[in-house]
């Protein structure tokens, strides 16, 4: 009920909505109205009342709870599997403490990290109430082989939540999503498993969405950027998380119905921003030049060095794009 009378008010914007037009339509007496608009106050929302023509919200709490997102969430969507935070060292330490109890599907959410985890040991920025931080614990019965795909189709799913907002929105093989050169979303993937089998993966995903330029520190200034700051206007995180919770369970769906990655390859090949570039791959200690040219079924990127065709796995090699 309470999600309800908010989607209402969202979907009323700045027009006034009667009490009597949301009991009508919620098929509810006024006074149960009234009640929900008192504990939305009392939850932060701020709610404006006039009389004779009704409510009309003001300002909503800047959180990514469950109840913050439900407006925006498909009815049937299971929000006890959202397990929220408004701060934590870091989702995906959560998600794995949680991750043999918890059900498939169950996500980890934060306003802020406190010790936010980058791929390679790095720290990711994590400020509070500024972007979105999630980590998915998914329990796919596949070889332990398949997992780097997760990291591709979660940036499919990305991708899809977030290009209608920044139309040059591009995906870095195999985990950063970039715009105008700089990166606005990293994805963390990590398991447990043994050789014969997966236990558990959890996909983190950072998403920078309403950083401002002073809110980097200085040394990603020049490689990291927001979606506020490349859209040129501030976002609805709630909005965003919701539709990015949304995308990923749609493709997990349909990964787990065709046994195949299909659908978000062809995502990631046709948004990739190295395919037909000339690279640099970082091997371990060293730098060679190469030219990015397909990203396989297996999800491998293919790449034309000196040695011929290479097929590099995303665990083993971090890639630049040559400048
Ligand atoms: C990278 O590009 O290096 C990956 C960054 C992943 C960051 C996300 S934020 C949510 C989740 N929790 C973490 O500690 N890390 C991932």
């Amino acid at each position: 009920m309470k999600s309800k009378i908010l989607a209402l008010l969202l979907d009323a914007g700045s027009s006034y909505l009667s009490g009597e037009a949301m009991s009508e339509t919620l098929g509810v007496s006024r006074a149960a109205v009234w009640k929900v608009i008192r504990q939305l106050r009392e939850e932060g929302y701020e709610i404006e009342a006039v009389p004779r023509m009704g409510y009309r919200l003001v300002s909503q709490p800047d959180q990514l709870s469950p109840d913050c997102l439900a407006p925006y969430l498909p009815a049937d969507f299971q929000l006890g599997s959202i397990h929220y935070f408004a701060s934590t060292p870091s989702t995906n330490t959560e998600a794995k403490a949680i991750a043999w109890d918890a059900p498939e599907g169950t996500a980890v959410i934060a306003d802020e990290q406190t010790q936010g985890r980058g791929r390679r040991g790095r720290s990711w920025h994590s400020p509070a109430n500024k972007n979105i931080y999630i980590s998915l614990i998914l329990k796919p019965d596949i070889p332990i082989q398949q997992v780097p795909m997760f990291t591709q189709m979660a940036a499919a799913a990305v991708w899809e939540t977030l290009s209608q907002e920044l139309p040059g929105l591009k995906i870095k093989w195999p985990n950063d999503l970039m715009i105008n050169g700089k990166k606005v979303c990293g994805i963390l993937t990590e398991m447990s498993g043994e050789m014969t089998g997966l236990h558990y993966l959890v996909i983190g995903i950072g998403i920078n969405v309403n950083t401002e330029s002073s809110d980097f520190p200085k040394d990603l200034r020049d490689i990291a950027s927001s979606l506020r700051l490349e859209a040129g206007k501030p976002l609805s995180r709630q909005k965003l998380a919701a539709q990015l919770l949304v995308s990923l369970n749609d493709h997990y769906r349909s990964v787990i119905e065709s046994g195949s990655f299909e659908r978000a390859l062809a995502v990631c090949r046709a948004q990739s921003n190295l395919l037909g570039t000339a690279i640099n791959i970082h091997d371990r200690d060293q730098i060679r030049p190469g030219k990015a040219v397909e990203i396989d079924q297996n999800g491998f990127l293919v790449v034309e060095t000196e040695k011929g065709l290479e097929r590099l796995s995303s665990g083993e090699v971090s890639i630049r794009k040559a400048k």
